[in-house]
């Protein structure tokens, strides 16, 4: 019997599209599935103020696909130096959706981040006035915490007194990857809601090292021990309303990643619903996608949900997902679960 199973349209709530041949070359990948995403600001330069912003999201529309239906929903990257009152101008002007907040030296292109946190307090203090949420990278960068700590380490000496200071400041978590994370957004209140990617409900850190190093499941925050792994599972096929997908689709050519220094990024763009699909069948919850897909993000967002819908195929035949798409900037290789996927995304 063919299963199939009809959602809204989804969106991502964490997106990296690059710029120029990149993002020509991987925009289509995610613009075939999702309706709406949230886009990173971590270009070369940042994407810092509301005219960069604007001028991005431009770039953005241009490089659609011929009669592609996406609607990019634009985020500030947050410096020390931001001002205050043009964050408040991109809210009002119903572009920006969002203010990412990178520590400096988290992650890709995030030297422009903040290291002193008081001194973007005025800027939190007008988000929290405004209700515009904020985007944590939750690591900490100090190189003597070791990496698989990073985020724990995050969650109490950072996230938790910038939201005592702050309550009524609406916090996004970005790609939580431990049970730490999880146990925090769930106790977290109405301001609080975490994104969770495709990867990292698949695989754990045994898959990045063991039998040789794979520089294609390399992403930050890394993919910690099976223990968080199935509690992320457990989060994301509960339905519960705090969390969302954000994919953290983050191309990078091939000549990057295969790498002495390979960069951080899985490309799930490609993929990614299949792959949930497949994830949800896996747990019992496919009745619990769409909740996690297409309803719990807009909620969180204040956005309505989409009217167009997506459909979701089983087939005898597992799925051949292409292992590169080929950008003008380089192949990009796309995230291989490392098991057969049944679910097909219907044309
Ligand atoms: C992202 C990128 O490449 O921009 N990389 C990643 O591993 N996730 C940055 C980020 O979101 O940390
Ligand atoms: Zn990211």
């Amino acid at each position: 019997m063919t299963q199939s199973l009809t959602l809204r349209r989804p969106d991502d709530w964490h997106l990296h599209l690059r710029d120029g041949a990149m993002l020509k070359g991987v925009l289509p990948e995610t613009a075939r599935h999702f309706a709406r995403a949230i886009i990173m600001p971590n270009l070369v330069p940042p994407v810092v103020t509301l005219a960069q912003a604007e001028a991005y999201r431009t770039r953005i529309l241009a490089a659609l696909p011929k009669g592609a239906q996406f609607e990019p929903l634009m985020t500030l990257y947050l410096t020390e130096s931001t001002d205050p009152a043009d964050v408040a101008a991109a809210a009002a002007s119903g572009l920006v959706k969002a203010v990412k907040l990178y520590p400096a030296g988290a992650t890709t292109n995030s030297h422009s981040g903040v290291s002193n946190f008081d001194k973007v307090q005025p800027v939190l203090e007008k988000m929290a006035e405004i209700g515009l949420p904020l985007c944590l990278h939750g690591e900490v960068t100090d190189p003597w915490v070791d990496i698989f700590d990073r985020e724990a380490a995050f969650i109490d000496t950072i996230l938790d007194p910038l939201r005592r200071r702050n309550p009524a400041l609406r916090v996004v978590m970005e790609h939580i990857t431990t049970s730490q994370g999880v146990d925090y957004a769930r106790a977290g209140g109405e301001n609080l809601a975490a994104t969770i990617t495709t990867h990292h409900l698949i695989i754990n850190r045994n898959h990045i090292l063991a039998g040789g190093i794979k520089p294609h499941y390399y992403c930050l925050p890394v993919a910690k021990r099976e223990s968080h792994r199935l509690a992320l599972r457990k989060a994301a096929t509960s339905g519960a309303a705090r969390f969302f997908l954000g994919t953290d689709s983050a191309p990078h050519v091939d000549a990057l990643k295969e790498h002495a220094c390979g960069c951080a990024g899985c490309f799930t763009a490609t993929n990614t619903m299949p792959l949930l699909a497949h994830v949800f069948e896996e747990d019992g919850a496919l009745d619990r996608l769409e909740a996690f897909t297409s309803l719990n993000g807009p909620a969180f967002y204040r956005l309505p949900i989409n009217q167009a819908t997506l459909t979701l195929v089983k087939h005898e035949s597992a799925q051949i997902f292409p292992e590169k798409i080929f950008t003008e900037a380089g192949p990009v290789t796309v995230f291989n679960p490392g098991f057969p996927v049944h679910w097909h995304v219907e044309p």
